[in-house]
């Protein structure tokens, strides 16, 4: 069974005016879809993976056969960091999180502001290409941290909790270089429901 892109829960254009409708057209349909292609190619090697879903791939990477590790640690980490990227989004969302989320985020970084602030500047300091994250450890403990290029926090035994896309491929035709206004933009987009469902499966 290949692996496949989940469609987009809403409208290619819900999203604006904070992340326009082409760079969604472009992320989910072209760049997200190219993660799956490249990740079913390298999978194609080696039957003896399918049946494994992407998170189990990406979790444990020493258990992928060497000549394809590279090919699942990029495009597996692509398709399972774009399927939550989408998940966690929404139109008409944002605003400031409640109940158990803001009760965790107060609790680990002091407050929201506090924990906005960390979150952006992580994801402006991020060199190159890669992704900004709110992690869980097993020992419960939150922390934010950023990876490079389409590495899952997953492969760190970190479970992700919300992370946003910082590759240009994400905000480079509205904000260009500017890449810190989308890093606020973005926070009117999240969907904090979504994101305690994550927090809610990372305490089972
Ligand atoms: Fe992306």
């Amino acid at each position: 069974m290949a692996f496949e892109v989940p469609p987009l829960p809403y409208a290619y254009d819900a999203l604006e005016p904070f992340i326009d409708k082409e760079t969604m057209t472009l992320h989910h349909d072209k760049h997200h879809a190219a993660y799956v292609a490249n990740l079913n190619a390298a999978i194609e090697k080696h039957p003896e993976l399918a049946g494994k879903s992407a998170d189990d791939l990406v979790r444990d990477l020493n258990a992928v056969p060497d000549d394809i590790r590279t090919a699942v640690r990029n495009n597996g980490g692509g398709h399972v960091n774009h399927s939550m990227f989408w998940a966690i989004m929404g139109p008409k969302r944002g605003g400031v999180p409640q109940g158990k989320i803001a009760s965790a985020i107060s609790g680990a970084f002091g407050d929201f502001e506090a924990f906005k602030k960390l979150f952006a500047d992580t994801g402006l300091k991020q060199f190159g290409s890669g992704w900004v994250w709110l992690v869980r450890a097993k020992d419960g403990k939150l922390s934010v941290i950023s990876t490079a290029n389409q590495d899952n926090p997953m492969s760190a035994g970190l479970t992700p909790i919300m992370g946003n896309d910082v590759w240009e491929h994400a905000y480079y035709l509205k904000y260009q270089n500017r890449r810190a206004d989308y890093l606020g933009a973005w926070w009117n987009v999240v969907d904090w429901d979504a994101v305690t469902r994550r927090l809610d499966a990372a305490e089972r």
